[in-house]
């Protein structure tokens, strides 16, 4: 028994001590000496390494005597850390990658230490703000973060969505916290370059979201959703962005306090393949196959009138089925994907005997007409700002919505011929588009992705969209307008002289109208017999056939 107490002893006596020699603490004391801009209330900033599994104690020494309070920030890339006042302990330390605490300056700035717990040594910046005694307090009204007085934000992330949250501020003349409308709070957003994980680049957009007169110069509005201290933004994984908030006084003017900035990839960069929008095999053979498709489809679509209805269907199905299948069941990406592939076929199929059988111009490009409408309302969508409290009601967006997918689609079902290579060139032109986007990393796959999640997605309607546009997503936007005139043209020239619909093979009505397209005027003399001929003579072949 006391054999055992004792060794038990040891073994603690053995714990400390490594503790102790592993978690090195160095100190350091820093002079807050730099005066005060309205739009910059900065007293300190610089970087720090800080060597893995140890702790940093940071003194304050204050020599400004306007200031009444500051918060106390550590900013550091991927990998988190601890801070603390005095103890570690929970309601006195955070842990994340971007932290802060307050400290009232009266009787003494509390001295701050920072824990590295981390196999490896990070460089981190530090930043101290102060702010005098009319100032609101970041997160001091805060009731649902650990530490009492909490200025940091937090940013949460799924594949869908990011969500950022702050805790209220308080203003000063307020003790009781009961009137935290006479806050305005205010969110900015800022986007690093796509699929870039690099620190410095990182610490740079921290270094630009942290005083007032740069957030207003880098910084991008956020409005709000009826979330209050909370922001829900589109996710878009491997796209940087650095959040923050500003609390403003509504009685005085001339008060604010900025947060301390947080940002989310909306992946992990640590973890491999995380930062790639799809992750499983199907998706990319899918990705990798509709390049070719889309070609197709841009340039030979309308030559080729069976596989486009085939296509057409297979397009819209599969898109139906995908949204059905995923508001009814939780199922992985693959097995969705999988389940409206299938769908998508028999209704391509479907579609396609459909012409076969009836061989009605306007209602088979009719379909086609619809997708581009889709493609139309969707674009809106995305490039709508937040905030827009109407279509945050489901039964106002997706009326809206319908209504320009049907417009567009009736303007272009008017001249049948010209809409359906239109429509081979825009969608074709898409899909490339879809799939080059995937390997350059750019954003304009999420026009479609973000309709969607609107539609499956619980609560997406309070999402802020802002969806990020940098030099490649313009160069992508480009290739598509090139892809989709030339692909429009090319077709244009090569059915020159043409009939503007092949016939149907196994037409079941009597006859096809006849369209004056490349049957008179001058167009037809330039080759009339070339044109004709075959398809009289398949006409009757296979009319002789039926009858
Ligand atoms: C602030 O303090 C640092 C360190 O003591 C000193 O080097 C610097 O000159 C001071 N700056 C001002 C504006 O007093
Ligand atoms: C303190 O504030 C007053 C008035 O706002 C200003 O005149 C003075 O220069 C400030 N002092 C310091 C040390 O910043
Ligand atoms: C940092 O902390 C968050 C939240 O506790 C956790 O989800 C994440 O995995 C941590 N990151 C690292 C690199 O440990
Ligand atoms: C440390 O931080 C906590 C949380 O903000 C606060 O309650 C406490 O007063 C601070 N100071 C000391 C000396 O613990």
């Amino acid at each position: 028994m006391l054999l055992s107490v004792i060794k038990c002893k040891l073994v603690f006596v053995f714990i400390l001590f490594t503790v102790k020699s592993s978690n090195g603490l160095n100190a350091t004391t820093i002079v807050l000496n730099k005066t005060l801009t309205w739009e910059n209330k900065e007293l300190y900033n610089s970087f720090i390494i800080l060597k893995a599994n140890s702790t940093l104690q940071v003194n304050c020494v204050n020599e400004n005597l306007n200031i009444s309070f500051i918060t106390f920030q550590v900013h550091s890339h991927l990998y988190n850390i601890t801070l603390y006042n005095t103890t570690n302990v929970y309601g006195s330390s955070v842990y994340g990658t971007n932290v802060g605490l307050y400290s009232a300056v009266i009787p003494k700035i509390d001295t701050f230490f920072i824990m590295n717990q981390n196999e490896i040594d990070l460089r981190v910046h530090i930043s101290v703000h102060g702010y005098n005694k009319y100032d609101p307090i970041p997160g001091g009204c805060n009731m649902e973060f650990p530490v009492p007085i909490s200025p940091y934000l937090r940013a949460k992330y799924n594949t869908d969505y990011i969500l950022v949250d702050a805790a209220p501020a308080k203003d000063p003349i307020d003790d009781e916290c009961n009137t935290t409308d006479k806050l305005v709070m205010l969110f900015y957003k800022m986007y690093l370059p796509e699929q870039n994980f690099d620190p410095n680049v990182y610490f740079e957009g921290i270094r630009q979201m942290m005083t007032l007169e740069y957030i207003q110069s880098y910084g991008e509005y956020v409005p709000d959703n009826g979330l209050h201290n909370r922001r829900m933004l589109s996710a878009y994984p491997g796209v940087g962005s650095i959040y923050v908030a500003i609390a403003f006084s509504a009685v005085n003017t001339s008060a604010y306090s900025v947060y301390v900035p947080t940002y989310s990839y909306a992946c992990d960069p640590l973890v491999d393949g995380d930062c790639e929008v799809f992750d499983d095999a199907l998706s990319q053979l899918i990705c990798a196959c509709l390049l070719f498709v889309g070609l197709f489809v841009c340039y030979f679509g309308h030559r080729f009138f069976k596989t486009e209805m085939f296509l057409i269907g297979l397009v819209s199905g599969g898109i139906v089925t995908y949204v059905l299948i995923a508001l009814m069941a939780d199922l992985t990406r693959p097995a969705l994907l999988g389940a409206s592939i299938l769908s998508g076929m028999c209704f391509g199929a479907i579609w396609l005997l459909f012409w076969w059988f009836y061989g009605i111009p306007v209602l088979a490009v009719f379909l086609a007409t619809l997708d581009v409408g889709f493609l139309f309302s969707a674009i809106i969508y995305y490039g709508l700002p937040g905030g827009l409290i109407a279509l945050e009601s489901d039964v106002n967006f997706w009326t809206l919505f319908i209504c320009i997918m049907l417009i567009t689609s009736l303007l272009l079902v008017s001249m049948t011929f010209l809409s359906n290579i239109l429509c081979c060139a825009i969608l074709g032109a898409y899909a490339v588009v879809y799939s080059m986007d995937y390997y350059l990393g750019s954003n304009l796959k999420y026009i479609i992705i973000n309709t969607i999640r609107r539609a499956v997605v619980p609560k997406f309607n309070r999402a802020v969209l802002s969806p990020p546009f940098e030099w490649n997503d313009s160069l992508i936007s480009l290739l598509w307008i090139a892809l989709v005139i030339s692909g429009f043209l090319f077709q244009h020239f090569h059915n020159y002289g043409r009939p503007p619909f092949p016939p149907p093979p196994r037409s079941v009505r009597p006859s096809m109208p006849r369209s004056m397209y490349g049957t008179t005027g001058p167009r037809s003399g330039r080759n009339p017999h070339i044109s004709r001929l075959p398809r009289s003579t398949v006409i009757t072949e296979r009319s002789a056939l039926l009858a």
